[in-house]
């Protein structure tokens, strides 16, 4: 497999060093980088066209990450008929259907599995799983920098504004984390992944969405006094013909696999109709572990072409976030209640409260039991 590697950032770099380091069938032919890269052994250009009409090269690799120009040239390269392997969430997320429709009308693959688990095999895993079971539900731990700030704040007893500092001169947040502390990252994450295991198409605006900005390290001491850790939790559920699909600030017991999931690390399950749940956890993030799940992809389709991971979208998820209840936490000021209801009333109730000069916080109390088939 010849590859056009567009971007050269952590990731593009890391997958370009695989590539070299063994032969494993997949070579990069050419790069587009607007940097002048002198460490490379193979032709760079600043023009995606040198790329899209090069016919030697049959799998474009994008890894530049955003929307703009992304889109662009992911398009440009389906329409000429090669191949997508991308890590791109924001991109796919935003775009199901105009992708998933351009990869079905010019017959090509297009894959994404380090979008949603950096190195984690989560998509591929979900994929084969919902092809011979019906799946009941999905969630995760979806967003690795928040992981890391929650998981600062209850070791080190740091405040939310100290934790997330420490992240980003980590390298860890982003400059602007706004996408993994609002929420939004572990949104799109959700979003793709119900795509993969329910074959429909999920809109980021049907997911009720909430981040980690209004925990206290407080909040982390009071779960941990009740046998609960606070983590951000990002759940989708098929109830009849619709789905129940929400990101959130959860409280689960520490006997969970959650609970146990540390700093960047990720974890992701799903639950069949009739069985347990089945879970995946590892790195979600980092430079080499994401370049080896897009590596992965691209000899998934050398060596089986599959257009969308051997999925048939049929049409829009419909999302009713008011159709089954939940226990949930709330703090409103200092005092803490808990309350059933569903996500959207809860969502509603927060958002009343949160206005309140005090600020409140709302958790999903995870308690497995209560997710019957
Ligand atoms: N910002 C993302 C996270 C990177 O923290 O999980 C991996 O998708």
């Amino acid at each position: 497999m010849n590859v056009g590697l567009l971007g050269f950032g952590t990731v593009g770099s890391s997958f370009y060093d695989l590539t070299r380091a063994e032969d494993k069938g997949v070579k990069v032919t050419k790069i587009l980088s607007r940097r002048v890269l002198t460490d490379v052994s193979c032709a760079v250009t600043a023009d995606i066209e040198d790329i899209v009409s090069d016919p030697g090269i049959d799998t474009v690799v994008e890894l530049i990450g955003g929307l703009t120009p992304a889109y662009d040239h992911v398009c440009r390269a389906i329409k000429t008929g090669k191949n997508v392997v991308t890590a791109n969430k924001h991109l796919i997320a935003e775009r199901t259907a105009e992708l998933y429709a351009l990869s079905e009308k010019y017959d090509v693959s297009l894959k994404f599995t380090a979008a949603s688990g950096g190195g984690i095999p989560w998509l591929t895993s979900l994929s084969r799983a919902s092809s011979a079971e019906n799946i009941l539900s999905l969630g995760g731990i979806m967003n690795g920098t928040s992981n890391y700030i929650l998981s600062k704040m209850y070791s080190d007893n740091l405040p939310f504004d100290e934790a997330l500092k420490d992240a980003q001169s980590r390298g860890l947040a982003e400059a602007d984390p706004s996408a993994d502390v609002y929420g939004l990252d572990a949104c799109r994450k959700l979003a793709l992944s119900s795509t993969v295991a329910f074959e429909k198409i999920f809109d980021t605006k049907d997911v009720l969405t909430y981040g980690i900005q209004d925990i206290k390290a407080n909040d982390t001491f009071k779960a941990d006094s009740y046998g609960y850790k606070i983590k951000h939790y990002a759940y989708c559920e098929r109830r009849g013909d619709a789905f129940t699909s929400f990101v959130c600030p959860a409280l689960f017991p520490f006997s969970s696999a959650e609970a146990s999931v540390s700093g960047v690390n990720n974890v992701f399950s799903y639950k069949p109709y009739g069985s347990g749940f089945f879970s995946l956890s590892g790195p979600g993030a980092g430079g080499r572990a994401t370049a080896l799940n897009v590596l992965a992809d691209c000899i998934d389709i050398s060596r089986k072409k599959e257009r969308f991971y051997g999925k048939t979208l049929s049409g829009k998820a419909h999302t009713d976030n008011g159709r089954k209840s939940f226990k949930w936490l709330i703090r409103r000021g200092e005092k803490y209640d808990t309350f059933n209801a569903s996500p959207a009333s809860a969502f509603n109730e927060y958002e009343k409260n949160q206005k309140d000069k005090q600020g409140a916080l709302l958790a999903l109390i995870c308690e497995r039991d209560e997710y019957d088939d």
